[in-house]
């Protein structure tokens, strides 16, 4: 009996897709994608979520609005469950959730709801979708520049370097929410500005799950890594800097799109990459 080569339809999912880069993302996903497969736009908010999922212009993949607070840890691994039993697996996902914070906001005031969505957010989608990634998947964290070591004082960089597992990185993440909270962080060398230990320990997050997985992903052309999309104009951004003349997050999206469609690179795998090329994770570059 002659084989047949039965192609699999794609999934795709976003979290924090109802504005800025997520919408941009889900966007490209489905425009990239084919009508035979599915992009979820995802969000903590169903009316959010409906509306962001009306307002797309239609054409390429199917797009299916699902509600995901990525605070809440029922929630990742249901939603996960579901998609098991669905599809079987998941293709591309994009782990892009910010809790929005300001200038005028109190570190120790916001840090546990901050951590609990950009950190412990990321560690659940990490452990509750990589065990579902198909062959050639790609499973992307949306950091930053800021998230690499230099934006750390010395003292503090074996807590993020050091951890080999996701329970580990948590840990000193939640080490260091808890001095932001009780505001001996302030006293010691941590930096001020939440997004910074934020964005390192997310960073840190998948050099650790990479660690573990590196060998069977690339065999299977598997990607895991961090992006930075670099500044963007969303009212995030708006905030804290001038970023009128700023890139859109359907602009900054392309690069992103492009490591999802892209054939895998391995000297990507694992490392934070802006624009296709791998930021340092240290002044002294060192392998995952
Ligand atoms: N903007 C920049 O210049 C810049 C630069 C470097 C990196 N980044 C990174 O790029 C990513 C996107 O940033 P952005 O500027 O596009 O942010 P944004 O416009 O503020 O959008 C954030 C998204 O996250 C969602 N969200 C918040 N809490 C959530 C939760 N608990 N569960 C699920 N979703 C939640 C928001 O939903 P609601 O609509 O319900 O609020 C919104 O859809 C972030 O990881 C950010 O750190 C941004």
């Amino acid at each position: 009996m002659p084989s047949v080569s039965v192609m699999t339809s794609k999934i795709a999912l976003v979290t924090g897709a109802t504005q800025g880069l997520g919408l941009a993302l889900v966007e490209g996903l489905a425009q990239r994608l084919t009508p035979a497969d599915t992009v979820y736009l995802t969000g903590r908010d169903i009316d959010r979520v409906n509306q962001a999922v009306a307002a797309l212009p239609g054409g390429g993949a199917r797009v299916r609005g699902e509600i995901l607070d990525v605070a809440r840890p029922e929630a990742v691994d249901r939603l996960a469950a579901q998609l098991a039993d669905r599809h079987g697996g998941v293709d591309i996902v994009f782990n892009n959730a910010v809790m929005r914070v300001g200038p005028d906001d109190d570190p120790r005031a916001i840090v546990h709801a901050y951590t609990e969505v950009n950190n412990f957010g990321t560690t659940r989608v990490l452990r509750a979708f990589a065990p579902l990634l198909r062959d050639d998947g790609r499973l992307i964290v949306v950091a930053s520049a800021l998230g690499t070591l230099h934006h750390l004082a010395p003292v503090l960089h074996d807590r993020f370097a050091r951890p080999r597992t996701l329970a580990e990185v948590d840990e000193q993440v939640a080490a260091w929410r808890d001095a932001v909270a009780d505001g001996s962080a302030r006293a010691g060398a941590w930096p001020g500005f939440v997004n910074i230990p934020s964005k390192i320990g997310q960073v840190a997050a998948v050099r650790a799950l990479a660690h573990q997985r590196r060998e069977q992903d690339l065999g299977r052309g598997i990607l895991l890594a961090a992006v930075c999309p670099g500044m963007m104009n969303t009212p995030t951004s708006a905030l804290w800097w001038d970023v009128s003349d700023a890139p859109t997050p359907a602009q900054a999206a392309g690069a992103l799109l492009d490591l999802a469609f892209d054939p895998a690179d391995p000297e990507h795998y694992g490392q934070l990459v802006r624009y296709g090329e791998v930021l340092p994770w240290t002044p002294e570059p060192t392998a995952v």
